[in-house]
């Protein structure tokens, strides 16, 4: 037992030391150190600790009220139904989800970061045909602590780190939607993950931590609310090689997605800059770029590099109030600035 500890002990600095390697070293720099890292690259990720506590006792009322709120939010804010569907990547964002597949699952991410690992996964299927025997204490756990119902850990490409804090109401209402769900059959591949995206995977699950919805006419704060669970925030703050947010950079963009149909985007700098971000943006034109992509369009295959991660259709469907709010937020926030091309020609 005491051996064990000593391992497990030295297991977690050996994973805490690969984090700083990941954080500031160069190429040759993180290649070293990962190898000193070696027991890592073979495979002890069981020994970091994963947060699990049982799923809540709840049973929630399905009301017409709490399935519409919750159509809404899955649909434009939090954007489930974005990943949880087959999208068209001829179209640009990925267009609308294809008919038959709303919540059948099939947004696939994959990405190789060479020694550091890689994954392969796919957002998985949400509808009764999958979740018809979870209970809503296990679907609220997987949805805002991110265990999934056999309380192993899930990839926090699914946003639960920034559901979290996640109203209780607008939760209960998602909830409510997914169980409306049309049930579609599709089994989906397992997921794969390599070397530290396995211990990556079970930093994230924490308990959740419920905060109240602020008051709409609280527009700085409710936007703010609505640019965290719609994960604005961890698309457009720029992060590390292994997605950690870097402080002081807060809404610089930066970040480097593979795009579904190959090639990469980066992510814009959203902060209020008046150079390199947003700062000389009306609130208007900020409402009416996102309402422009409310027609999904096809973007012709020349194009096809240019298309985007970010789920414009999706979120078009975002009242004006919720658009504003978040605009206001952003406008509130420390402009940094951060010159990014979305889609530069060494790509
Ligand atoms: C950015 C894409 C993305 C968004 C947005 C997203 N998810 Fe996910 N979700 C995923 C991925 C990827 C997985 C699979 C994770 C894994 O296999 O470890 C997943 C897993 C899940 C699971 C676990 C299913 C299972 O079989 O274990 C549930 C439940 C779920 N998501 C519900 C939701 C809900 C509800 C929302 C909106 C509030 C949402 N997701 C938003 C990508 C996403
Ligand atoms: C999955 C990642 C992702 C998410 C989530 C995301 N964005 Fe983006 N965003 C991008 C990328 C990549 C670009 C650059 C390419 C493009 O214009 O689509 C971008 C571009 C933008 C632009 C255009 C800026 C310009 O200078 O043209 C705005 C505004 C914006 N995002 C706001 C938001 C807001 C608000 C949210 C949340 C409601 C959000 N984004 C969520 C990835 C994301």
């Amino acid at each position: 037992m005491k051996y064990y500890a000593i391992f497990k002990n030295i297991i977690t600095l050996m994973y805490s030391f690969s984090q700083v390697a990941l954080r500031a070293g160069t190429e040759t720099m993180r290649t070293i150190i990962l190898c000193l890292c070696l027991p890592l690259i073979v495979g002890c990720d069981t020994l970091i600790p994963l947060k699990v506590s049982p799923p809540a006792e709840v049973a929630i009322e399905y009301t017409p009220e709490r399935i519409a709120r919750g159509e809404y939010i899955a649909r434009h804010v939090t954007a489930c139904t974005h990943c949880h569907s087959g999208l068209d990547w001829d179209h640009f964002a990925g267009g609308l989800p294809k008919a038959g597949t709303v919540g059948g699952g099939g947004y696939h991410f994959t990405e190789s970061l060479g020694l550091i690992g890689s994954y392969d996964l796919y957002a998985r299927n949400i509808t009764p045909s999958a979740l018809g025997e979870w209970t809503d204490g296990e679907l609220i756990r997987a949805i805002v602590e991110g265990i999934s119902r056999d309380g192993k850990a899930l990839f926090p490409i699914m946003p639960y780190a920034r559901y979290r804090h996640m109203d209780q109401e607008d939760l209960y209402a998602i909830v409510a939607y997914i169980r409306s769900l049309e049930p579609i059959p599709n089994p989906l591949p397992n997921k794969r993950l390599k070397r530290l995206f396995k211990y990556i995977e079970r930093t994230f699950p924490k308990p959740y931590d419920p905060q109240l919805r602020p008051d709409p006419s609280n527009r700085v704060a409710y936007g703010e609310y609505l640019a965290t669970i719609g994960d604005c925030v961890f698309c457009h703050t720029t992060m590390t090689i292994s997605r950690k947010p870097i402080a002081g950079m807060d809404w610089a963009g930066g970040n480097s997605f593979p795009l579904p149909g190959g090639g990469k985007v980066y992510s814009a700098n959203i902060s209020p800059d008046p150079e390199t971000g947003i700062g000389d943006w009306l609130e208007d034109d900020f409402i009416e770029l996102f309402k422009s992509y409310s027609e999904p369009f096809k973007l012709p295959a020349s194009k096809q590099h240019e298309n985007t991660v970010m789920p414009w259709v999706a979120f078009s469907g975002m009242t004006e109030e919720d658009l504003g709010a978040i605009y206001e937020y952003l406008m509130s926030v420390k402009p940094v600035s951060n010159n990014v091309d979305p889609w530069p020609a060494e790509d």
